[in-house]
């Protein structure tokens, strides 16, 4: 961030109304007066009431974004500062990362300047400071190998091989094989000694492939001795998996030779727990350049997981080039103090954009392809569609009253409606396109949050509820998802959404694949209805989740305090009946982006939790060991 004339210091103090007060004091290190100006910041804490702050006067407000101007006549002199409170909270804070987010100030000549936004202090309360959150751990058996592979029994060698290269006649495809996971290690450790060669190393073993049809599709063999390495699989997946595991094992004796060694002897027999071992990432609230999704991917492909699910719009934003709508990436992108869009989620005066052209698509799809991973786009409708319908005002009921319903990130208006065809052309010609992009068979389409009452004050939708026979926000909700089942399976794909598409009657279980993230008991139901299930349940596997309680510990804690500990220990098919268990299909780390707004926080967050889930996902029950995942997790890369 530059340096700024402006700094802002928040608190938050439990007294003071019903969910506390936040008071904000800004301060003037520039070399002017402030006066006849406006303040605006973005902060998770709402404010929901204009009449109840306290020195200061309420300009607007738009789901985080906040604006606020000083009382009439108030100048803040140079080195001078400006303090106001405000009351009427959504809810209380919990952690230093509750407060503003992001701020600037609108100069009386209209410029927009960024302000310094600090953490958010407790007024009022001990602040506790943030836990270890990774004991040291303990390790029975000394290799490198995340996850944990399903059976090992191996005998440590004093030395390990300078690298391991393909044996005499390796066919080309293997040999392949071994150049990918060596470009994958090479982006992945750029200063690490590789692995792998593909000529004879001296001093290096050689390693022989050996296709074994009877293996399952992920799975793999590895057997050791002194003279070579054997490598046995069925399909690429495998075979991808069995050197990433050589790689982990050689990585790890040569970065910590005291802790890990490299096998002489035995053999690993190893196979995934789920199927579905998802990573998803929320791309509205904050852009990821393709750069860092291509690392993404990397690191998913290290971690043997194979689902990259790709949150590419949401109300903050839509990212996904879309031919036939430009302006979804134009108007429905930017966010700024002048834009549609307003700053959100620590934006501050510059304007943020960001989108993936269709070729950065095809570029991140073939990528994850090549690494055996598989991305399943989301276009989150018919709610959080802000930037949607900003950028295309034409979906709305003209004659619908504005603020007639807000969705809970206090955003209002912002389901597309049922109601007019314009919808379904619309979403037939992006479907259309991302068809030709996105090669999965399941394509997501959200379905979460609609907000109880939405378009109950549109005279269209009323009108069509009286014409089908159907009452309810929530039957009007599956009136229209019946309608995206059946567009989808007409390109021949599959529906994937989040577990509020079984609402108001849902749609089809057939072919439609459910993420349950409200809490866990809502994935034994949805799987009593007839739906497949993910299991992404905020309480474990939210990665923007707060880690500890401490206040100083960063993250959002609506769905409760998530350790890394509870999410490795967690079992998502924990009390699935016996009968229901086939409809389970795996687990999924979520990686929501509302408060990832650095770099440094994201891997504060995601790590080591993904890595935690990866293990879950492929490591039988019986071989999950917190303090062995605990000593071999710090090897693990990060964005
Ligand atoms: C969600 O967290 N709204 C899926």
């Amino acid at each position: 961030m530059q340096p700024s004339p402006y700094h802002l210091e928040n608190t938050w103090s439990p007294e003071g109304g019903k969910h506390g007060r936040l008071t904000l004091t800004l301060f003037n290190f520039s070399d002017s007066p402030l006066a006849n100006f406006r303040l605006a910041y973005t902060t998770l804490t709402r404010f929901v009431d204009p009449k109840i702050c306290d020195n200061a006067v309420f300009v607007r407000r738009n789901a985080n974004f906040h604006e606020f101007a000083p009382p009439a006549g108030l100048s803040v002199a140079p080195g001078e500062s400006w303090t106001f409170s405000v009351s009427s909270l959504h809810r209380i804070a919990r952690h230093c990362t509750d407060g503003a987010k992001s701020a600037y100030v609108t100069r009386e000549d209209g410029t927009h300047v960024t302000v310094f936004a600090s953490d958010l202090l407790l007024a009022d309360r001990t602040s506790e400071p943030p836990p270890v959150l990774l004991p040291e751990g303990r390790l029975e058996l000394p290799y490198a190998i995340q996850p944990w592979p399903a059976e090992i029994d191996v005998k440590p060698e004093e030395d390990f091989p300078v690298a391991l290269y393909p044996a005499k006649g390796t066919d080309a495809a293997s040999v392949k094989a071994l150049a990918t996971a060596q470009a994958l290690f090479r982006r992945l450790f750029p200063s690490n000694h590789m692995p792998f060669s593909l000529i004879a190393a001296p001093q290096g073993r050689a390693l022989r492939f050996v296709e074994r049809p009877a293996l399952g599709r992920e799975a793999y063999e590895l057997s050791f001795s002194g003279n070579e390495v054997v490598l046995g699989f069925s399909t690429a997946s495998g075979r991808l998996y069995g050197l990433t595991t050589l790689a982990q094992l050689l990585d790890g004796a040569r970065r910590e030779p005291g802790r890990f060694r490299f096998p002489v002897a035995g053999s690993i027999a190893d196979r995934p727990r789920y199927g579905w071992r998802g990573c998803h990432l929320d791309v509205s609230r904050q852009f990821t350049p393709k750069d860092d999704v291509l690392r993404l991917l990397d690191i998913l492909a290290w971690l043997k997981l194979n689902i990259f699910h790709w949150h590419l719009t949401d109300d903050e934003a839509w990212r996904l080039e879309i031919r036939a709508y430009p302006q979804l990436t134009t108007t429905g992108v930017l966010r700024g103090p002048d834009e549609p869009l307003l700053p959100q989620l620590g934006n501050a005066a510059e304007p943020v954009g960001g989108f993936y052209s269709q070729d950065d698509v095809r570029e991140i799809v073939a990528h994850a392809a090549a690494l055996g991973i598989e991305v399943i786009p989301e276009i989150d409708i018919p709610g959080h569609s802000t930037a949607t319908l900003v950028a295309l005002p034409e979906l709305t009921d003209g004659q619908e009253a504005p603020d007639s319903y807000h969705s809970v990130q206090g955003y209002p208006n912002n389901a597309l409606n049922p109601a007019i065809e314009l919808t379904y052309e619309f979403l037939a010609k992006v479907l259309d396109e991302m068809v030709e992009l996105f090669p999965s068979e399941y394509l997501h389409i959200g379905g979460d949050e609609v907000a109880n009452g939405s378009w109950l004050a549109s005279p269209l939708a009323r009108k069509l509820m009286e014409k089908e026979g159907i009452s309810g926000t929530f039957a009007l909700q599956s009136y229209f998802l019946k309608r995206i089942k059946a567009m989808l399976t007409e390109r021949g794909r599959k529906l994937a959404g989040w577990n509020e598409v079984a609402h108001g009657g849902g749609v089809d279980p057939e072919s439609t694949l459910l993420m349950a993230w409200e809490k866990p008991e809502v994935g034994i139901e949805l799987a009593r209805e007839g739906y497949e299930v993910v299991m992404t349940p905020g309480q474990a596997y939210y990665l923007d989740m707060v880690q500890a309680d401490a206040w100083q510990e960063p993250g959002a804690s609506w769905a409760g305090t998530v350790p890394p500990a509870h999410t490795y220990a967690y079992e998502a098919e924990g009390d699935f009946p016996d009968e229901l268990k086939h409809l389970m299909k795996g687990v999924q780390a979520c990686i929501w982006q509302e408060n990832f707004i650095s770099r440094d926080y994201f891997n504060r967050l995601v790590f080591p939790r993904l890595p935690a889930i990866a293990e879950a996902a492929w490591t039988p029950k019986a071989g999950k060991d917190w303090l062995r995942f605990a000593a071999i997790v710090p090897l693990s890369p990060k964005l």
